[in-house]
């Protein structure tokens, strides 16, 4: 099966991006036919300093590829590194009503939270469609944040192929339940924008401190305590097998547990988790010309993929002539 999925480069990686989507990533190269990208075009929409662009792209990679991103058994490159993507992205504007892309919620909320709209923000979810359709995807693994974008790219393709012909595959977004929406620290979703979220690879004391920091309910330490209302459980829950879950869930409903006590679990077990990482990570990043040596090759198979759609449509809109 052909999975793809992409993640921005803005900012650090967090345990949302994590768990919503890196993980998988990497567990499916070893079965799947993997395509992996990083969207700095996408992060455009949200970024006009260059300089962290191009050190958020290369930080990016350095933390996939740590984490186990093996570009001998997948496709792993940089967005612009494809501008073909953007000839497929013209092509689908044709395709996409108004009334899709204002209905859509991520849109709607950056709006809502005062950000100033331009064209880039609005056509973003076309921009992502192009992403998935240039190269066939079936499956698109996400966060449940992503789930209206993967509609607006079905409903793309859909147009489209009832115009043309059976030209692109129709994707299906993978969301799983479990961690569909991993919560920042102070409950609402995990996110760069939000000042919220718990990096990867961060330093021990900041770690520490971001940990500490996680908003708790004032029930006092003797009495019983809900799990499921808790942010440190619902995060500390996705580094846990279904026993150990089990076990804290009964800590949390014996009464007698402090929040300070298990904040200070999740901070070692997050260090803990990350640290046999750390190091390639710092490797990786010593030598950024390797790292660009090796999305340089991702890009050329990921080309290779993509112009085979690409000279379909070309074909069939005619722009070929
Ligand atoms: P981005 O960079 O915002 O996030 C990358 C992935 O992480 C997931 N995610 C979360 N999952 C669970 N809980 C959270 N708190 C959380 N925060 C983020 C996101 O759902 C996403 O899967 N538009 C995309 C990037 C993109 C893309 C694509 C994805 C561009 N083109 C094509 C799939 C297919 C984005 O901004 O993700």
């Amino acid at each position: 099966m052909r999975i793809l999925s992409g993640i921005q480069p803005s900012g650090s990686l967090h345990l949302g991006n994590y768990f919503g989507m890196m993980k998988k990533m990497i567990e499916y190269q070893e079965q799947q036919e993997l395509f992996c990208f990083i969207a700095n075009y996408h992060a455009m929409t949200s970024l006009s300093d260059g300089k962290a662009l191009a050190r958020g792209t290369i930080e990016a990679a350095a933390n996939f590829l740590a984490l186990g991103m093996d570009p001998e058994k997948s496709i792993f490159w940089v967005q612009s590194d494809l501008p073909e993507v953007q000839e497929l992205t013209w092509v689908l504007s044709n395709f996409t009503p108004m009334g899709l892309l204002e209905r859509c919620h991520s849109y709607k909320d950056k709006v809502a939270r005062g950000v100033h709209p331009n064209h880039g923000l609005f056509a973003y979810p076309v921009l992502m469609t192009a992403d998935i359709l240039l190269f066939q995807s079936e499956r698109v693994p996400v966060g449940k944040d992503q789930k209206q974008h993967l509609e607006v790219a079905r409903d793309i393709a859909i147009k489209f192929n009832n115009e043309y012909g059976e030209v692109f595959t129709v994707p299906e977004a993978e969301i799983d339940e479990q961690v569909a929406t991993v919560p920042g620290i102070d409950g609402q979703k995990m996110s760069k924008s939000y000042g919220n979220a718990i990096d990867l690879f961060l330093e021990e004391k900041a770690l520490r401190k971001q940990v500490m920091r996680i908003v708790t309910d004032p029930t006092p330490v003797e009495e019983p305590k809900d799990p499921d209302k808790c942010n440190v459980f619902q995060i500390y829950r996705l580094f846990l097998d279904k026993e150990q879950e089990a076990t804290l869930r009964r800590r949390y409903t014996a009464g007698g547990l402090a929040y300070g006590e298990v904040k200070q679990e999740l901070f070692e077990t997050i260090r803990d988790f990350f640290a046999p990482y750390a190091e390639r990570r710092k490797e990786l990043l010593a030598n950024p010309e390797g790292i660009r040596a090796i999305l340089a090759q991702g890009a050329e198979k990921a080309r290779y993929a993509g112009l085979k759609t690409l000279r379909k449509v070309r074909k069939k809109t005619g722009l070929s002539y």
